[in-house]
This record gives C-alpha cells, structure tokens and sequence, in this order.
C-alpha cells in the first residue's frame, strides 16, 4: 500500500478528463493536479519548450512527494517521456500514448485514425508506435490544432466547435475509411459530443482512459495502490481563467473542488 498522491499534469484543462477516469476506476488513489494554463497550448510550440515546461512542472510533482506520474498530455509524451524518464528513474512516468497503441492493437485494429496537436503528429509518435507493435497496420493522421484553444476559451459546445470538428474530419473520415479514432490529445474527450453526432459509426479509443487503465495495473503489479488516505487532492493552474474556472467547475460539479494559482520558477 502507498498512500502518496499522484501528480498528473497537461498544459491545461484537458488532462482533468484523465482525473475524471482516474477518480472513476482507481476511487482510493489522491491527485496533484497541474494545468499549465498561462502556456497553453503546448502542440504548436517546439520541443525544446515543450520539454523545459515539463520538466519544470515534473520537478515540482516530484518535489511534492508523488509516487507516479501520470503525463496527462499527449504532446508532452510525445515529446518529453524519454528525457523525464531520464531525470527520475526511480518514479514510474506514465505517458498516455502507448497504453492506447497497446489497446488498439489489443483489439485487433488493422486500420485506424488519429488526431491530435500539431506537434504530436508532427512526432509521428502514434504512427511509429503502432507499426512497431502491429506491423502493416494503417495509420491515418490529423493534426487538428485549433481545437484545444477553443476547449480552454470555453467555446466546447458552440457551433464553432462543430464546424471547426467539420473543418478538420469530414474530408478525413471519407477520404480514410477508418472505423476507429484514437483521439491523440486529451482536450478532445470534451468534444466527443460533436464526434458522436457527426461521425456516429466511428469507434473512439480515449488516450485519456486508456492511460488511467495502465496506471491501475503497474499500482497493482508493484503493490503501490492507496487505501484510505487522508490527503485531499490539490489543484494547480499556472493561470486563473474564468473559463478554466467555469470548465473545472462543470466537470466536477459533484465535487468539492478548488483550483490554486501557482506559477512555476522559469
Ligand atoms: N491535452 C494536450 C494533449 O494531449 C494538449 C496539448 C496542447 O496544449 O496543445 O496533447
């Protein structure tokens, strides 16, 4: 038993839709959440930043005395496990892209879609991924980089947001022919009403469920799950939007839930 918090992260407020699922399967495990809403968003900036923003934001989660980390943020593992991983080969680091390859490839998809940020599908990290673990699969890629401005401008359900899902899929989906989607950037959960609605027959595979579901079983395999602890999850933003404020507020209204303002030492 290892009644420590997790600290999990994203550049904003995508990387919650991971707590949601964490909350729903592992109810015992406490969270240290830190959304780098002052920098959002990561997908468009270059590696170099990308890297230096997480590793500011995983020396903090470790400075709180985590016991894993879960990298909330598909961009920053695309970009940055193997250096965090690197800094701190003693704390399990978690990133979202592979437990979602495993599951799809597990399911026996020779054929799929994935959207995500400029800069992940610019890594080409999914499409590398799957191929190593399902030789000849067929990968389709999208980068769909407006979409996770308009989640952390509060605009998820607008018809701005549904044209701006048009904008980017309806040419993708006809033109791929793919039954699956792996939704390559934890934002796009919160659009998954407009996916539903305008491409029912598409099969989602969630990079921000997945990665709860492979956190549960490393806690289990190294006996590190909690049990009763005492510690009350704490979150971070490095800005305090109202609309981080009101989108925080709608995913857990049930919740007894509070964001704190804390800006990170460049
Ligand atoms: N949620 C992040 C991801 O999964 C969004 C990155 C961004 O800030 O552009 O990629």
């Amino acid at each position: 038993m290892d009644n420590r918090p997790i600290g999990v992260f994203d550049s904003g407020l995508g990387g919650l839709t991971s707590v949601q699922e964490l909350h729903r399967q592992l109810p015992e495990e406490k969270v240290i959440y830190y959304g780098d809403t002052a920098r959002t968003p990561y997908g468009s900036k270059s590696p170099e930043t990308i890297i230096k923003f997480a590793t500011q934001i995983v020396d903090y989660l470790v400075a709180r005395n985590t016991k894993m980390i879960i990298i909330a943020c598909n961009t920053v593992t695309a970009l940055a496990l193997d250096s965090l991983r690197e800094r701190y080969p003693a704390i399990p680091i978690i990133g979202v892209i592979e437990p979602t390859v495993k599951k799809v490839v597990g399911d026996g998809v020779r054929k799929v879609g994935v959207i995500a940020t400029k800069a992940t599908i610019g890594s080409d990290v999914y499409g590398k991924e799957l191929r190593a673990m399902s030789p000849g699969i067929d990968v389709h890629s999208a980068a769909c980089p407006a979409i996770v401005p308009l989640v952390e401008e509060g605009l998820t359900d607008t018809d701005i947001m549904e044209l701006t899902v048009r904008h980017y899929m309806d040419d993708f989906v006809k033109e791929g022919g793919f039954s699956d989607l792996i939704l390559g950037c934890t934002h796009y959960p919160l659009v998954t009403k407009h996916l539903k609605k305008l491409y029912p027959n598409l099969h989602l595979y969630s990079s921000s469920a997945e990665v709860i579901r492979e956190a549960a079983a490393i806690l289990k395999e190294k006996d590190m799950l909690a049990s009763g602890s005492e510690f009350t999850d704490r979150y971070y933003a490095s800005d305090m939007s109202d609309n981080f404020i009101a989108m925080t507020d709608m995913l857990f209204a049930d919740t007894d839930f509070k964001i704190h303002l804390l800006k990170l030492e460049e």
